[in-house]
């Protein structure tokens, strides 16, 4: 059984994924209003994993016997400056969730709940790869500058990427 602030948390840390699936729709929306399709399809799949992680709390809550509550998600920007702003809010909104699920590693690690500490363990590595690959399209758009060819060319690679459903939800 889950210990009540251990819920809270988590159920915190679910509406955070949420945010971040929000904020990210949103991204996806102001690529779509500069016809930078490849961005926008890049960000519409960031934000369905976003929802896969929000679903990995809901599942764990559950598993673990708590309560799942939703709460109110707060409103995302809807304006960047340019695309390279909106990667640098990307990389800087996966550093502050890196630091909130530090943080409930150490309630985890507190509270003694050893199941919970393990859960988490996953989200640890995967925030590894969110800094990094935003931080990578960062560096690539300061190369691409000014120069509107190499941005369309960025477009056209990260148009690319897919979404892969997990096989389960639990993994
Ligand atoms: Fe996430
Ligand atoms: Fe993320």
């Amino acid at each position: 059984m889950l210990k009540k602030t251990m819920q809270d948390a988590l159920n915190a840390q679910m509406n955070a994924e949420i945010y971040s699936a929000y904020l990210y729709v949103s991204m996806s929306a102001y690529f779509e209003s500069l016809n930078l399709k490849g961005f926008a399809s890049w960000m519409r799949v960031q934000a369905q994993e976003e929802m896969m992680h929000a679903m990995k709390f809901y599942d764990y809550i559950l598993e673990r016997g708590g309560r799942v509550m939703m709460a109110a998600i707060d409103a995302p920007p809807t304006d960047w400056d340019s695309p390279l702003a909106v990667f640098t809010n990307t990389y800087e909104h996966e550093q502050k969730v890196t630091a909130l699920i530090h943080t409930l590693v150490d309630l985890a690690v507190k509270e003694k709940d050893h199941a919970t500490s393990n859960f988490l363990q996953w989200f640890v590595g995967e925030q590894v790869e969110e800094e990094s690959s935003a931080d990578a399209i960062v560096q690539q758009m300061k190369l691409a500058g000014e120069a509107p060819h190499a941005l369309f060319m960025l477009d056209k690679e990260y148009g690319q990427r897919i979404f892969q459903p997990p096989t389960s939800s639990k993994e």
